[in-house]
């Protein structure tokens, strides 16, 4: 069921989020599917909704600093990203606060939290009035596309779950994840807040988080954000396939889709998501995908890329 998100709909979805139902919400990356991160039972029923390895901890939504206080502690490191980037696509992964409160399963057990404060009206809004940190995955289930309207999500679950509608979400990749170990900060995930945004207003660089590293993204399988159809990256389209393009005049016969045309990769990252849904929906058997500088946002887009190229062996995914 979509919610024209009035603020009836946000207290209607607020009462059945504290009643330990999910909500599926618009965030400024993508749709989440949102649960009372201190509710073991509502967090457990994101994992069966989405399919999802019980090992993959979620990120905790807050509605603002005071809440993520009282979950984690922060450094005086973690508290200048806060400043810097909050509200915005950054999820911190920081200590747990002695009582903090969560359900075991929402971090999946491990002694820390990623932590991130959206930026959108309408999730501020949901988490105030729900009055709960939310644990909230990419509203998709597990290893497929992840969602940027109400529609894709609606199509995903088979309407099982009610949904927020806020609309295209404006950035379209998921939020950026970051650890901090000592003076370091250590990117776990690339995503919508660039390493390189990072790196100037901080005037440090941004480590990369090494294969099977102490400090790790226990979620980061090599095969996700999956569509039905095959990909070939960094290519030129053969007959018959579907092409994503990215900047100016392409020209193909076929199904194309331009992430930007002004070769602009904001417009490529909120456009990626949508447009992969889309030639996927023409039931192109491959989709060729042009190559994408990997500078910028360009990181967390060709991230999405090679997993979504990914070989599909593992079962359940
Ligand atoms: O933009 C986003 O971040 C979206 C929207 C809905 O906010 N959410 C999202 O959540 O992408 P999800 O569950 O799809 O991604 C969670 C990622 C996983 O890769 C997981 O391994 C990592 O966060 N993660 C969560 N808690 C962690 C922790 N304590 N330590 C390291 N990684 C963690
Ligand atoms: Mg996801």
């Amino acid at each position: 069921m979509i919610l024209n998100a009035d603020d009836q709909a946000i207290a209607d979805a607020a009462a059945l989020l504290r009643a330990g139902q999910l909500v599926a919400f618009p965030t400024e990356t993508v749709y989440g599917l949102g649960a009372d991160a201190t509710d073991p039972d509502a967090v457990l029923s994101i994992y069966e909704t989405k399919g999802r390895p019980r090992f993959n901890p979620l990120i905790v939504h807050v509605a603002d600093r005071a809440m993520a206080e009282r979950l984690a502690d922060f450094s005086p490191l973690a508290r200048q990203l806060a400043d810097a980037f909050w509200p915005g696509p950054l999820s911190i992964v920081l200590p747990l606060r002695e009582g903090h409160g969560l359900a075991d399963v929402a971090t999946a057990g491990l002694d820390t939290v990623a932590l991130r404060m959206p930026d959108h009206p309408l999730s501020l809004a949901l988490l105030r009035a729900a009055d709960r940190p939310l644990a909230a995955p990419s509203a998709n289930p597990s290893g497929r596309l992840s969602p940027t309207t109400a529609s894709q999500v609606e199509r995903g679950f088979g309407g099982r779950v009610p949904v927020l509608d806020g609309g295209p979400c404006k950035a379209g990749v998921e939020s950026t994840i970051i650890a901090i170990d000592g003076d370091t900060i250590i990117q776990l995930r690339a995503g919508a807040l660039a390493r390189s945004e990072i790196e100037r207003r901080f005037g440090i660089k941004v480590l990369s988080a090494a294969r099977g590293a102490r400090i790790s993204a226990p979620g980061m399988l090599l095969s996700h954000y999956a569509p039905n159809a095959h990909m070939r990256l960094e290519t030129t389209p053969r007959p018959g396939e579907a092409f994503l393009a990215f900047g100016p005049a392409p020209s193909f016969a076929g199904e194309i889709r331009n992430l930007s045309e002004t070769g602009d990769l904001h417009e490529a990252a909120r456009n990626l998501f949508s447009m992969l849904h889309e030639l996927d929906a023409t039931g192109a058997k491959t989709i060729a995908v042009a190559p994408i500088p990997h500078e910028g946002l360009g990181e967390a887009i060709n991230d999405r890329l090679q997993r979504a190229a990914a070989p599909r062996d593992e079962p359940g995914r």
